[in-house]
């Protein structure tokens, strides 16, 4: 069955701590912890993502999936391994190169459960094909990284569909992250593509139900 990762970014930090009880009860899956430092993407969000971290790893055991959006990797995953995330994801597009993807991918097994690679809209496929034997989370974004409540992007569903086949071909296990602009209306669509975890933040925060619509997205 498809994983539901709710994204914090949009949450009324006013509102958090029941927010974060709502969504425990919804059954989301995961927490998606949206980490921007303001030089990958131009907004900055790690004082009140690790902020939000702080307080989940007292309140919950809801796993969370850190997505890092973020130049200086390796100091990212120290921040926030802290909170022994099940899933921490980075950009391959921040690393300067083939030998810095792979050394970051070796640095970050050594200090979570599961590595994932991040491709922007724009990243080609075939650039992470060399890195998907060694990753756990191929995390395709369908908006552009950097802030949430945009509309999902149709041409990077083909992505999915593309990463799927390759698994299969190739006798592969990573699971397929959808992230950006997921809504009940192109859920279906993405799992049907072969996504394994859809990350929703205002598709479910802005509704009134949060329960109905975690459900509803799994289709
Ligand atoms: C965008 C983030 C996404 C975003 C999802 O940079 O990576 O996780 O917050 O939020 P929605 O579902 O509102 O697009
Ligand atoms: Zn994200």
């Amino acid at each position: 069955m498809v994983e539901i990762s709710t994204s914090l970014l949009g949450a009324k930090r006013e509102k958090i701590v029941e927010t974060i009880y709502d969504l425990e009860m919804a059954k989301t899956d995961y927490f998606h912890i949206d980490v921007m430092d303001g030089e990958f993407v131009k907004n900055k969000t790690h004082d009140k993502m690790l902020e939000y971290c702080e307080y989940l790893n007292h309140v919950t055991k809801v796993p969370l999936d850190v997505h890092l959006m973020v130049k200086d990797i390796k100091n990212y995953i120290d921040s926030y391994q802290i909170f022994n995330p099940n899933i921490i994801s980075f950009h391959c597009e921040a690393c300067k190169d083939e030998e810095e993807v792979q050394e970051i991918i070796k640095y970050a097994k050594d200090k979570v459960r599961r590595v994932g690679i991040a491709i922007k809209p724009d990243t080609n496929i075939e650039e992470i094909y060399k890195y998907l034997p060694y990753i756990h989370v191929a995390l395709v974004m369908t908006v552009n990284p950097g802030e949430g409540g945009q509309m999902l992007i149709p041409e990077t569903i083909e992505k999915i569909k593309i990463l799927s086949e390759y698994r299969e071909k190739n006798n592969l296990n990573y699971d397929i992250e959808a992230d950006g602009g997921v809504k009940l209306s192109n859920s279906k669509e993405l799992i049907d593509a072969g996504a394994d975890i859809l990350v929703s933040g205002s598709g479910i925060l802005e509704s009134k139900d949060y329960a109905k619509t975690i459900k509803e997205l799994r289709v």
